[in-house]
């Protein structure tokens, strides 16, 4: 099978070299805007696997052309362009997989999770297969909720709670993804939680609690963030009394009051601004201030877990059993010479890859990770570097979300 990897950045890299380790997987094609980083990762390829192309996701022709030459497509770029990819996938024959939705379209005007997975049905049509949402959170995330889902017989809530303790060298505040995934996620996007029984939008950081991850990540204060999980579990997992989802990240104390007091002025929104004569988004203002992902390569020291905790019922017994995987973000580094949550999300992808190129998938269609069988997924993940656990916490305790 002929694989494109579709924008070969921090997880791109990842989830080339793991796909194009597996024998299935003939050639990986690593296509991205910038001329160079195709041609630095097609080094760390197996030998003959690796062909390079400089591509610009928006020059549709040379998109479909580059699609038509391969069997699936693993789109590593900005949530933004993934209703164009997809529709290119739908005209050039090829499976698709990315890795997170954009949107809501209401406040930022691009697709959510609804309008991928919308296309359900013409890819169907079509005899080709979607995967979308597979990285760490969305991805691993919903699988390990429908992995603890099937274990149990009620299930009132399931809660993604994401925790990284790590510093980053030379710079106060480190995002470990993208800048302004980051501060979207975090300030602009209202999040969608399930609440009740009833999907609502909350204020983002309007809620915060601290949550003991395992070690070696520890104790961290986790804030309400939007998330596709949060639409994602209530949409296919809703069948056994659930009653409320969300999605918790924590966050460093001083960033989560700078975003705050940047809400108190008025910024938390993504429309540009006049000041002086100059237009400006204050967005893109703040993003300048944040190191990328790619920058910070080696220099991040610490560990990040993520996680879903399902909190129910087995056997009439009252159960909380979280879910987790973590990645220290030192050890990603020495041994794969990549940064740990390019590395955390980057397998995950190429496990649904990898599925997906094996038939292990539920046929033609859109999928989200929860409606995937968990088992070959959960095998793949440890094979390819990134082992899970389980752990049961105190049945006597609660959240307080
Ligand atoms: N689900 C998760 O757990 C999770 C976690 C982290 C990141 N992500 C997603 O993974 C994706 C990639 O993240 P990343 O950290 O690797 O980003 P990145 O910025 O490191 O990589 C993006 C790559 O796209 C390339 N690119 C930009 N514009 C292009 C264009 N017009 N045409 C072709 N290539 C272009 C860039 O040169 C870069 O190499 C994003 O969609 C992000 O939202 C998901």
């Amino acid at each position: 099978m002929r694989v494109l990897q579709l924008g070969v950045g921090s997880v791109g890299e990842v989830t080339a070299r793991t796909v194009a380790s597996v024998p299935e997987v003939d050639k990986v094609v690593l296509a991205d805007i910038d001329e160079t980083r195709p041609q630095v990762v097609a080094g760390k390829l197996p030998a003959g696997k690796a062909e390079t192309l400089q591509l610009d996701v928006h020059d549709r022709e040379a998109l479909v052309e580059a699609l038509a030459s391969v069997d699936l497509v693993i789109n590593g770029l900005i949530p933004e362009v993934n209703l164009d990819v997809m529709a290119a996938c739908l005209e050039a024959g090829t499976h698709y997989l990315d890795m997170a939705a954009a949107g809501p379209r209401d406040v930022v005007g691009t697709a959510d999770v609804d309008e991928e997975l919308a296309l359900s049905d013409e890819f169907k049509k079509a005899g080709l297969t979607g995967l979308v949402f597979f990285g760490i959170d969305p991805g691993a995330s919903d699988v390990f909720a429908r992995a603890l889902y099937d274990q149990f017989d009620t299930v009132e809530r399931l809660t993604v709670l994401d925790g990284d303790n790590s510093s980053a060298e030379g710079v106060d505040y480190a995002p470990s993804f993208s800048p302004t995934t980051m501060v979207e996620e975090c300030l602009i996007l209202p999040p969608h939680a399930f609440e009740d029984g009833k999907l609502i939008r909350r204020q983002s950081l309007s809620k915060n609690f601290d949550f003991t991850f395992p070690k070696p990540v520890g104790k961290l204060t986790v804030w309400n963030v939007d998330h596709e999980e949060s639409q994602l579990m209530p949409l296919f997992l809703g069948d056994k009394g659930l009653k409320n989802a969300d999605f918790f990240i924590a966050l460093d104390p001083d960033w989560a009051n700078l975003l705050l007091a940047w809400r108190r002025l008025g910024f938390d929104h993504n429309k540009e601004i006049e000041f002086q004569g100059c237009r400006f988004r204050p967005l893109d203002l703040l993003v300048s201030r944040l190191p990328k992902s790619v920058d910070l390569i080696g220099k991040m020291h610490g560990a990040v877990c993520v996680g879903t905790l399902a909190e129910g019922t087995i056997g009439g017994k009252r159960v909380r059993r979280y879910m987790y995987q973590v990645t220290s973000h030192d050890e990603a580094y020495e041994k794969h010479g990549v940064q740990g949550t390019g590395w955390q999300t980057g397998v995950p992808a190429a496990c649904g890859a990898i599925m997906l190129v094996r038939g292990q998938v539920p046929g033609h269609g859109v999928f989200a990770p929860e409606q995937i069988d968990p088992a070959p997924f959960l095998e793949l993940m440890p094979k390819h570097g990134a082992p899970w656990g389980v752990v049961d916490l105190p049945a006597d305790e609660e959240l307080r979300v």
